[in-house]
């Protein structure tokens, strides 16, 4: 039975707990984030662990924020949206279990939702929507990759990384040039002072066919190209530089390849690394260029969040999909086994 009632939206699939309500008439309610950075960032990255007993601590008291900031009560929920997978398994059962009991208590459906389809629909929460058929390059800490969206529910993949992701580069780059964790934003940052042109670094794979990432190569080269430097400031930020644009370059090339080879007209960015100022003026120049349209969601909607959890899990349930009463999650997730939301016939 489809719902028209607000969507309480529970993401804890790494090291960020967000909660959001998103109501099918009147879009997006309120939404919260407690991100576990500094509990992480003495150990230089993410300890599962750890992070799986901090979404315990925060993951209710958020429950309630959200709700009040809302100006909902927990009985005008008309249904509940967890991430269940791809993530860290202790983490994503945090949310699961917590939806689960919720959604039983309450006597509603709960929908188990694909982190990666969240990002991927989360320019929906935006005014200027784009509709399907569209291309999403989606590049996160864990992805790099470009999905052709025939209807919303129906990915196929054009090209995948064959080894780190874009985000993932982006952290262990910043880690080899001691920047601390998580680097991906700070690299953004000193790039931004950074001199063009001072280190220039390849645009792997662009030169053969194909939409394949590989950027495991870029950090060797800038690994060798800090340790053959007087490692001071100034050089940091023009390697920042170098690599940032080297990246850039990269995503933006293929993102025109594969609108090229699908025929689409709109282009979709999605996951932490959209939140890159650079990848998304470059894009938006290119767009005006070539004549196809671009779609970010805002930057905090870029990074892991609740809000594209609620509108992705309130898209399936209003198509009436809905999960049965075990709890179940999936640490590796292919997104192309999706169900469409509107199934044919
Ligand atoms: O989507 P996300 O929050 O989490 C995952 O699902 O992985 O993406 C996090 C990734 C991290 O690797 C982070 O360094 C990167 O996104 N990131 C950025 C920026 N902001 C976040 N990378 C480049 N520039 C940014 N401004
Ligand atoms: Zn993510």
């Amino acid at each position: 039975m489809p719902i028209a009632k607000p969507v309480l939206g529970i993401e804890s699939s790494c090291d960020e707990t967000g909660v959001a309500v998103y109501d099918p008439q009147r879009g997006l309610l309120a939404h919260r984030l407690y991100s576990q950075v500094r509990l992480h960032a003495e150990y230089g990255g993410v300890v599962p662990e750890l992070a799986s007993r901090d979404h315990v601590r925060k993951l209710l008291p958020l429950v309630r924020e959200t709700l009040a900031a809302a100006g909902i009560g927990v009985a005008d929920l008309g249904g509940i949206a967890y991430t269940a997978g791809p993530g860290l398994i202790g983490a994503l059962l945090v949310g699961a279990s917590a939806a689960r009991a919720l959604a039983w208590s309450l006597e509603v459906p709960a929908i188990a939702v694909h982190h990666m389809e969240g990002h991927l629909l989360a320019p929906l929460l935006e005014a200027d929507a784009p509709q399907a058929p569209f291309v999403a390059l989606l590049v996160s800490g864990g992805h790099s990759m470009l999905i052709a969206v025939d209807a919303i529910g129906s990915y196929r993949l054009l090209g995948d990384t064959l080894d780190d992701a874009a985000g993932e580069a982006f952290d262990k780059t910043a880690k080899l040039m001691g920047l601390p964790y998580p680097g991906g934003p700070e690299l953004a940052r000193l790039a931004e002072r950074g001199e063009s042109g001072r280190y220039k670094f390849s645009r792997p794979m662009t030169d053969r066919p194909g939409l394949d990432f590989s950027f495991s190569g870029l950090k060797t080269q800038v690994l060798l190209a800090w340790k053959n430097s007087d490692q001071g400031d100034t050089t940091r930020a023009n390697i920042a530089r170098g690599f940032e644009e080297a990246i850039v370059d990269t995503l933006r090339i293929k993102c025109l390849r594969a609108l090229e080879a699908t025929g689409a007209s709109s282009l979709v960015i999605a996951g932490g690394v959209g939140a890159n100022k650079r990848l998304r003026a470059q894009l938006a120049e290119a767009a005006l260029r070539q004549n196809f349209r671009v779609y970010f969601p805002r930057p905090e909607f870029c990074t892991d969040n609740g809000a594209m959890i609620a509108l992705a899990g309130a898209l399936r349930l209003q198509a009436g999909q809905f999960e049965g009463p075990g709890i179940k999650v999936f640490p590796r997730w292919d997104l192309e086994q999706l169900s469409p939301l509107y199934p044919a016939g």
